[in-house]
């Protein structure tokens, strides 16, 4: 259900999807972005590659490789190529889109509205959290949100009355301590493992 735009090739007419998506700068590195407003269930890209089998992609995985998607109990879709645009789908906890099989093809569809210059995301599973981003951190917005929220409230907890004003060294001591605050433990994943991914 994306866009449709009629061209001309070869004074043949065509019908071409027009991309719902650019790649541009994240906080995790490179990822998709929404360039006009994406409906719910509409396709948004899709993950391209060799397809191989799992046995292979635990091998090519375990030489460092972070675009493995396991399609099922057999095969894994080798995304590395740069040709492949999906594979700049960044994780998050609250995703916005999910993965589906559809004719063969591996692709991303929107999982509610999704606003122009909105991140596109995925949920990437526990197998693939646990390898590749719970030992950075996540940092989708959902934990930016839930790390901030508890650093606030860390900060309130520990906050005193303030020291006076005419006793500067008090006060950087005092402020020092506020800023150093717990590092983020990573996101523990309530649910299952989707289908693929
Ligand atoms: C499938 S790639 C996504 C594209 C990647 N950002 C890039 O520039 O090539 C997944 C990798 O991006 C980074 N990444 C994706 N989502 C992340 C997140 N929520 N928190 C931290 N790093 C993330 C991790 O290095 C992860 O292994
Ligand atoms: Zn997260």
């Amino acid at each position: 259900m994306s866009v449709a735009v009629g061209v001309q090739i070869g004074g043949v007419a065509k019908t071409m999807a027009a991309k719902v998506f650019r790649v541009g700068r994240s906080s995790t590195g490179l990822g998709l972005f929404a360039v006009r407003p994406i409906a719910k269930k509409q396709y948004i890209a899709t993950y391209s590659g060799r397809w191989i089998t799992n046995a292979e992609a635990a091998r090519r995985e375990n030489r460092g490789s972070k675009y493995m998607f396991e399609v099922n109990s057999r095969w894994t879709i080798d995304g590395s190529s740069r040709r492949n645009l999906g594979r700049y789908v960044n994780h998050s906890c609250r995703p916005n889109s999910e993965a589906v099989l559809r004719k063969g093809k591996m692709i991303f569809v929107a999982l509610r509205g999704i606003a122009p210059d909105e991140e596109i995301t995925f949920d990437y599973g526990k197998e693939y959290f646990d390898l590749f981003i719970r030992p950075i951190g996540c940092r989708c917005a959902a934990c930016t949100r839930k790390a901030a929220l508890k650093r606030a409230r860390r900060r309130k907890a520990t906050a005193r009355p303030g020291p006076a004003r005419d006793a500067p060294g008090e006060a950087n001591r005092h402020r020092t301590r506020c800023r150093r605050g717990p590092s983020f433990p990573g996101w523990r994943r309530r649910g299952g493992r989707p289908a693929a991914g």
